[in-house]
């Protein structure tokens, strides 16, 4: 039998309606067996697969420049460390880098503890999760998530967890010569600070005094409120995003940001944030202060 070509195309035509129909000849719409047992379905439909970068393999938004490092939560390593009992600590800024501070995450288990930092070292504990108990002197002081803890330096005061707890901890060399003292809080009752032509929400959770060589800011952004100052300066800041997420600018880099997030900012890198998405934003950031540069 011969066919006419103009009959072929109409009946070819009308498989493929029959099929599109009937959806099941089409790889990635539905898999059948008649794909081989494939699913294509991720290229035309990837959000009903999520898309989930943290494990494409060998992907991480981690980055590591001269004046600037982007730690993503996918790239932490967690370790033992001495002075600090059933604890991991993941260190994401350090001197390693040439920063003038360490900061690092410690996720302490049951019955857990730390001995004081080293001689001559200042400590600032922000906890994140769980409960702490700080032997103050005489004195037991009970922590929870949202409040923080400053040790100046040659404290001897020793904190421990019988729960467990998440900790957010900055240390330096303490190099102002003045007399710091121990303090705690809590984030929520720190005052809300004046930010000139800024709109986001600023606290500094130590004193503003030359007794210190760093603070501690914690800063709220609404979403879609950015930083008015495209700052340039020779401090050098320590961040960890919090809650949110947004664009960080670093030098001429643009890097999309989530909570969990950490970034490593040496001196003079310019720098800018919009927070983005549905919710707030709020980081944690250590600025060194007070300190002449040519003698720091
Ligand atoms: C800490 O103690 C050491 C002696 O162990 C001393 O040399 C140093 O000046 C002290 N540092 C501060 C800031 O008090």
């Amino acid at each position: 039998m011969i066919i006419p070509g103009h009959l072929l195309l109409e009946l070819a035509l009308a498989v493929l309606v029959a099929s599109a129909a009937h959806g099941a000849e089409l790889c990635g719409l539905t898999p059948t067996p008649s794909c081989g047992g494939h699913d294509y379905s991720a290229v035309f439909r990837p959000a009903e697969r999520g898309i989930d970068f943290d494990s494409l393999p060998g992907y991480t938004r981690s980055a590591h420049y001269a004046d600037h490092a982007l730690i993503a939560v996918e790239s932490r390593v967690f370790a033992g460390q001495r002075g600090w009992k059933s604890t991991l600590t993941a260190h994401l800024v350090s001197p390693a880098r040439g920063a003038n501070f360490a900061m690092y995450l410690a996720e302490m288990s049951d019955d857990s503890s730390a001995e004081p930092a080293k001689p001559g070292v200042e400590r600032f504990v922000l906890v994140l999760q769980g409960e702490i108990t700080v032997s103050h002197g005489a004195k037991n002081m009970v922590l929870g998530a949202n409040s923080y803890v400053y040790f100046p330096p040659n404290s001897t005061d020793t904190l421990y967890s019988e729960d467990g707890a998440g900790l957010l901890v900055y240390e330096r060399v303490y190099a102002a010569g003045g007399k710091p003292v121990f303090s705690s809080g809590d984030v929520e009752e720190s005052a809300l600070l004046p930010t000139g032509p800024e709109v986001f929400k600023l606290r500094k959770l130590l004193p503003q005094t030359a007794d210190y060589d760093f603070n501690v800011h914690i800063m709220d952004f609404q979403p879609g409120e950015y930083l008015w100052v495209k700052e340039v300066h020779y401090n050098q800041h320590g961040l960890l995003l919090l809650e949110g997420k947004g664009i960080y600018r670093l030098a001429d880099k643009w890097y999309p940001v989530q909570a969990g997030d950490a970034i490593w900012m040496a001196p003079y890198v310019p720098q800018w944030y919009a927070a983005l998405g549905a919710s707030p934003t709020r980081y944690v950031i250590y600025k060194d202060t007070t300190l002449d540069p040519l003698l720091g």
